[in-house]
């Protein structure tokens, strides 16, 4: 698999990605979202391509104090073959080339088995955290599209 920089041209190609292996897309996920995106973390929103198909890809982003990870997806076709393994590592390489310290990502309760997939990897679940959320503006934010 070959690592690259997400790049715009391939939003589409993306979202058919993140729709095939499960990710639920939300008004967030607009064009003019994933740009937000991509404008602020050129280095961190990453993809992976075999024969030129996009197969993984990642959306990691960092706010100046904390990494996080959004949105990775392997293509079911190409699931447990050690690719979803492969793009976390370029993604931590980038985080640890920003000397960035932590990164944080949420899984929905729904989907625990990834959990073991992140622990392969070294992360460790927080069990004294509560994850709480607020949207500013009710009109912008819509979990259906
Ligand atoms: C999670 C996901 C990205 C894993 O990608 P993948 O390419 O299948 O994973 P890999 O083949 O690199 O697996 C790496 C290791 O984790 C294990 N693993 C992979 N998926 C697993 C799962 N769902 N449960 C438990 N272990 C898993 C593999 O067996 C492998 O172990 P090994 O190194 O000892 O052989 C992929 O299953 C996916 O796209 N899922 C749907 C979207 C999703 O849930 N994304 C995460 C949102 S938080």
């Amino acid at each position: 698999m070959k690592i690259e920089k997400f790049k715009i041209e391939s939003y589409d190609e993306v979202v058919g990605l993140w729709r095939k292996a499960g990710i639920e897309i939300v008004s967030s996920d607009t064009i003019d979202e994933v740009t937000r995106v991509l404008n602020r973390n050129p280095d961190l929103f990453l993809i992976g391509r075999v024969q030129e198909k996009i197969i993984a890809v990642v959306m990691g982003t960092f706010d100046g104090r904390r990494g996080y990870v959004h949105h990775l997806a392997v293509d079911p076709d190409y699931q447990k073959m050690g690719f979803g393994k492969s793009i976390m590592e370029a993604l931590i390489e980038q985080f640890r080339t920003k000397n960035i310290q932590k990164v944080h990502l949420f899984i929905e309760k729904t989907n625990k088995t990834v959990v073991e997939f992140y622990n392969n990897l070294g992360w460790d679940v927080r069990e004294e955290l509560i994850m709480m959320s607020f949207v500013p503006d009710e009109k912008l934010y819509k979990r259906h599209m």
